[in-house]
């Protein structure tokens, strides 16, 4: 496939505000598909299974567009690419016609074992020119297109030689493939390193953002831990905003994977991101289907007020 990523990303839908589809909450969001737009599956829960998996996979996929967001890629590994599990994706994608899909920038394993965390490269011109080959190799065998996340991280590796958002807006050049930008991540990174989030996102091709992840996080002892499981904090609402008033986004999406609360939270969360959404592309915010002020907290609604009314004080002091 011969590539223009922004050229092939005016060609793709806009799906809107999506969630993750997750075993523990699945049949509450199959009861709620007239306030979620679409979901993100993890394609190694269903790859080349049957059973309740494939049964939960066809339950969604006759409700929803689905995306495919994977962690066992290893895009970043000095491994050869997995074969097998490049084949079982394809057929997945093509299963469920997937517009999009997407993994993290990172490695996952080393010498064939599989490390089950999504580990930092070094920022090398190395390992740039590395990555971004192994990502125009699996997008033109996936013949759709690929978005790369920025991941959070606890560490640096050995041999940095750039800051790593020099190095992910490098490799996304270079490979000329798309983001998956994940605001909590951006913010978890931003108080570990000690760096302003603002300008991290002012360094970035934000043009290429196809896709945006939002969470919660946890606190631990020296450190914030990306744990999607707890509420999005108002900084990070206030990162969303500032990137969607800046560049068309195609889907933005509630991760969750712990301490779930009752599903009427999620759905008051992803009526949030509607509402920020909905100040600048209302397409993205489908505004049909933003509840009410009669149907949310007053501490809801107080919280998005300040959040739109505060914006764009915002978005002029950090724009480049
Ligand atoms: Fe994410």
């Amino acid at each position: 496939m011969a590539l223009n990523f922004l050229n092939m990303k005016k060609k793709l839908p806009v799906l809107g505000i999506g969630l993750g589809l997750r075993r523990e909450l699945a049949t509450e969001t199959f009861e709620s598909k007239d306030k979620i737009d679409w979901l993100e599956i993890v394609p190694e829960n269903y790859m080349d299974l049957g059973g309740m998996a494939g049964e939960r996979l066809e339950q969604a996929l006759q409700a929803f567009p689905l995306v495919s967001h994977g962690v066992n890629l290893s895009i970043g590994s000095t491994d050869p690419l997995n074969e097998t599990y490049l084949k079982s994706l394809k057929k997945l994608l093509d299963t469920v016609d997937a517009p999009w899909f997407s993994d993290h920038l990172c490695f996952t394993s080393v010498d064939g074992h599989y490390l089950h965390d999504l580990l930092p490269l070094p920022t090398s011109r190395e390992a740039v020119n590395h990555v971004a080959q192994r990502i125009k190799t699996v997008q033109e065998y996936v013949q759709r297109p690929f978005l790369i996340e920025n991941i959070s991280y606890y560490m640096n590796m050995p041999g940095c030689e750039m800051s790593e958002v020099q190095f992910l807006a490098e490799v996304l050049e270079k490979a000329d493939c798309g983001l998956l930008l994940d605001v909590n991540n951006v913010y978890v990174n931003s108080i570990n390193h000690n760096f302003d989030p603002y300008k991290y996102l002012n360094a970035l091709p934000l043009e290429r953002t196809v896709q945006m992840h939002i969470a919660g996080h946890s606190h631990g002892d020296e450190m914030i831990i990306d744990t999607h499981g707890n509420p999005i904090i108002e900084p990070v609402f206030e990162l969303l905003d500032y990137v969607l008033g800046r560049v068309v986004v195609n889907g933005v999406m509630l991760e969750r994977d712990q301490n779930y609360p009752e599903f009427s939270e999620i759905l008051s969360e992803l009526n949030q991101i509607r509402k920020v959404a909905s100040s600048y592309q209302p397409q993205l915010a489908k505004l049909n289907l933003i509840e009410t002020d009669t149907n949310g907290s007053p501490e809801l609604r107080n919280s998005i007020c300040h959040t739109l009314d505060t914006s764009a004080g915002r978005r002029s002091a950090h724009a480049s």
